[in-house]
This record gives C-alpha cells, sequence and structure tokens, in this order.
C-alpha cells in the first residue's frame, strides 16, 4: 500500500520549496491523497465531501471512471505532437464546442489555462477591432499573468506594480453592496449605464472589448440582475466594442440547463473563453469565436501543450459526460435545492447575508446587520466545515463569502449533509473567540 507524507512532513517541505504566493485555503490544511466523484480522502483516509471542485474544476466528479478511462486510452496512444503536426483529439473538441456555443461561435483556439484563453481572446479582439482598450468590471477576476491580472479587479489577485495600460473599469452588478446605493426592485440598472459612463470618460470612446464573467466566481458569486446584460450589450453594440463572456467558472453546465451562463442572460457574445471543468481537472483553456472575428488572426499561433491530445480527449469525454448524466440538469436541480436549504438556515442564521448564484455556481455572504463583512466568521465556518467533512470555498473582495460549487455529480442527499454540517458550524460560529 502506497504510504504518505504526513500533513506537518509535507507542510514543511512545502514551505520550503514552493514559493510563499501559493498559500493554502485552510489554517490546518489535510494532505488530500484521493479523489472519487463528489469525495475526497486525506492521508489518515478521512473522506470529504467536495463542495468546491478544486476551485470550480472538477465538473463531472474526481477520477470520473469513464472520462479517465478516455485520459489513461489516449496517454498511452498518443501524448504530444504540437500542432504543428495534425492529430484528431482537438479538432474533434472543437468541433463539439461549435456545436454547444451559443449562435455563430464556431472557431476555437485552444490553450492550457483560462488566463491563456483570455489573453488571446482579448488579443485577437484587439487584432479585429484595430482598437486597444479593453473594459472590465470591478470585482473581476481573469488570470493570473501580466494582462489577466490587469484586468482583474481585486487587489488580492494583482500582484504586479505597474499594471497593464488601457484598461477601464466599470461598477458590476452587485445588488447586496449596490455601487449605486439603489434596491433591485426599484433601480433603472445604473450599472449597466455606467459602461456607456466608462466608454465615455475612461477610454477614447472606441475600446476594443469587454470582458466579464456572467456571475463573478473570484468576486463571491456575484450574479447579476437578469436584464443587465442585455443593456451592457446594447450600449457595446452602440460603440462598436467587442463582449468576451469569461466562463471559465461558469461554462460548461455549471449554472443548470445552458452550457454557458451567458446564455441564462439572453446575450449572444463574441467570444467565450473556457477552461477549469472543461477538462475536469486536466489543464486546458479555449476561447471560441466567430468565423469572420477569427479571419483577423492570420499569423501563425502556436500553445505547445494547448490543445495536445490527452487535454482535448479528456475534455471531449466531459462534454459527453455533462450530456449523457444530464449534469447540467442535476446543476440546476440540487442548485435549487441548496438555495432552499441556505434560505431555510438563513431564517435561524441572519449572518448567512445574501444567498445567489444560479445553478451550482452558488455563494453566501457572510456580513452583519449592517451589511458588514464578516471575514474572520467565514473563514471559521470553511475551517470547522472542513475537520467535520465538508469543503467549502470562500472568497469575494471582503473574503466574506462561502462559495458552493461542486462536482455537477451531487445529489440532493450530499446537499443535506452539506446543509446539516453548515448548521452545525454556524451554531458553533457564534462562540469564536474574539481577536
Ligand atoms: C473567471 C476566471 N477567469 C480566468 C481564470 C484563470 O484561469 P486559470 O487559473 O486556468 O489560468 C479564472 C481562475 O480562477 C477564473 O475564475
Amino acid at each position: 500500500m502506497k504510504t504518505f507524507l504526513s500533513r506537518e512532513d509535507l507542510r514543511k517541505k512545502r514551505d520550503k520549496f514552493i514559493v510563499p504566493g501559493v498559500k493554502h485555503l485552510y489554517s490546518d490544511p489535510p494532505h488530500l491523497v484521493r479523489g472519487k466523484m463528489q469525495f475526497l480522502y486525506d492521508e489518515t483516509g478521512k473522506e470529504y465531501l467536495d463542495m468546491f471542485a478544486g476551485i470550480v474544476t472538477v465538473s463531472v466528479g474526481h477520477c470520473h471512471p469513464k472520462v479517465a478511462a478516455k485520459t489513461v486510452e489516449q496517454v498511452q496512444t498518443l501524448q504530444h505532437t504540437s500542432t504543428i503536426f495534425m492529430t484528431q483529439p482537438m479538432v474533434d473538441l472543437a468541433e463539439k464546442l461549435a456545436e454547444i456555443a451559443p449562435g455563430n461561435l464556431c472557431k476555437t483556439f485552444v490553450t492550457n489555462s483560462g488566463t491563456e484563453a483570455n489573453e488571446a481572446a482579448i488579443r485577437l479582439a484587439k487584432l479585429a477591432s484595430g482598437r486597444n482598450e479593453v473594459i472590465v468590471l470591478k470585482h473581476s477576476y481573469h488570470g493570473e499573468s501580466h494582462l489577466a491580472s490587469s484586468l482583474t479587479s481585486n487587489h488580492n489577485w494583482r500582484p504586479d506594480l505597474m499594471p497593464a495600460a488601457g484598461i477601464a473599469f466599470a461598477e458590476n452588478c452587485y445588488c447586496f453592496r449596490c455601487p449605486f446605493g439603489q434596491k433591485p426592485e426599484s433601480c433603472n440598472l445604473e450599472c449597466a449605464q455606467d459602461v456607456e459612463r466608462v466608454i465615455q470618460t475612461q477610454t477614447s470612446g472606441k475600446p476594443a472589448v469587454m470582458i466579464a464573467e456572467p456571475i463573478q466566481g473570484v468576486g463571491g458569486a456575484i450574479t447579476p440582475h437578469p436584464e443587465y446584460f442585455k443593456q451592457v450589450k446594447k450600449i457595446l453594440e452602440k460603440y462598436g466594442v467587442l463582449f468576451i463572456a469569461d466562463e471559465v467558472q461558469t461554462g460548461v453546465g455549471r449554472t443548470g440547463n445552458h452550457w454557458f451562463g451567458i446564455t441564462e442572460y439572453g446575450v449572444q457574445p463574441d467570444f467565450i473563453t473556457m477552461a477549469k471543468g472543461l477538462a475536469n481537472g486536466l489543464p486546458i483553456g479555449a476561447f471560441i469565436t466567430t468565423d469572420e472575428i477569427a479571419s483577423h488572426g492570420q499569423k501563425q499561433q502556436i500553445n505547445t501543450f494547448g490543445g495536445n491530445p490527452i487535454s482535448s480527449t479528456t475534455a471531449l469525454a466531459v462534454l459527453e459526460t455533462i450530456e449523457e448524466e444530464k449534469l447540467s440538469q442535476n446543476a440546476k436541480v440540487v442548485g435549487q435545492y441548496i438555495v432552499d436549504g441556505l434560505k431555510d438556515l438563513q431564517k435561524s442564521f441572519p449572518i448567512l447575508a445574501d444567498i445567489r448564484g444560479k445553478g451550482l455556481m452558488l455563494g453566501v455572504e457572510i456580513a452583519g446587520p449592517n451589511k458588514e463583512p464578516m471575514a474572520k466568521e467565514a473563514a471559521y465556518i470553511v475551517e470547522e466545515a472542513k475537520n467535520a467533512g465538508v469543503i467549502l470555498g470562500k472568497g469575494g473582495l471582503y473574503g466574506c463569502t462561502i462559495r458552493i460549487k461542486p462536482p455537477m455529480c451531487i445529489t440532493k442527499e450530499n446537499a443535506d449533509t452539506m446543509l446539516s454540517t453548515l448548521k452545525k458550524t454556524l451554531e458553533k460560529t457564534a462562540k469564536i473567540p474574539v481577536a
């Protein structure tokens, strides 16, 4: 039987050899050694119900047997050639993406990560429009590179002392903390109108492209008003600005019933970028765009590992599995079940101040009666839930949003386990020691 380092020894070794910016979610992290569908196991054999799927990445379940078998078969057949040689898996994947993507999106570029997909999409949008500036939303996260972290509107993820230029930030549609002090029942979507103000006041009037997440993931499941993207798209069209939907988290069925989150908003983007759940944990990213936009990128493009047979075969198997096992429909049904359960809990625990999201892309903001962010309490809940065998995520600009984004194969029974664990954790939260 395989033996594993104790968590203490592994932690010491990690601290010695890994750069300090790579941080743990937990103050006492378990050493995870095995995964099976919606469950993870640590070095002691303890089981955890995984309600965070890595970071929203394990879409069909850890080591899903059918998907893993296809990956292994490909590993044993052909691993690498690069795109200057002709192989079929990348092309089959692109064909499938053209089938599932909305409207006339049909041309794909495959990368290794969401960051690279966003970089490549932005560059092509600039080439296609002959313009340069980019509009993004506040509280966004778009990746780790120089450009992608400059597109990110959260100081915790912006390490560059000199960010990339030509980026303008519009207010996001964050109804719980409306940047304009409005209420969703009575507002006139001033946040959408802010995009026009930003174009007029922070750009040349001719920006190339806007990039936005249909639901902001790292931002804390910030879920725009149903009409928000329609209004934004009208403004973008008025100024000839392209639109990239960053579906790195929301994509491939997670928001329930549709392949892509932006479809929930009835808007047709010019690009969709994706990564994470597309290959259930193997490195992949991609953008898909129209024939016309793609025709503006005629210079040779290469990404050594992008479109490799292993990740491409795996992604195709993932998409087939989502269809065969009706996982997007499951995301909708179980997601709603979780929301209903959280709303019940909220009656006894008002610190569950805002419950939001779609499908299995959910978040709960932990805040006080005057919406004071309760980051310490959120961290405590996540740590205690882990000790009780349930893995939850955490995020948001203020670090006070619990993120619930499990593999899409979870059941209502799993949801009940999570809800009862959360309840016990909330009961203890009232008593957490004040620093
Ligand atoms: C919305 C969004 N875009 C882009 C990225 C970057 O993806 P990657 O980490 O694969 O580079 C992330 C990662 O969390 C993300 O959530």
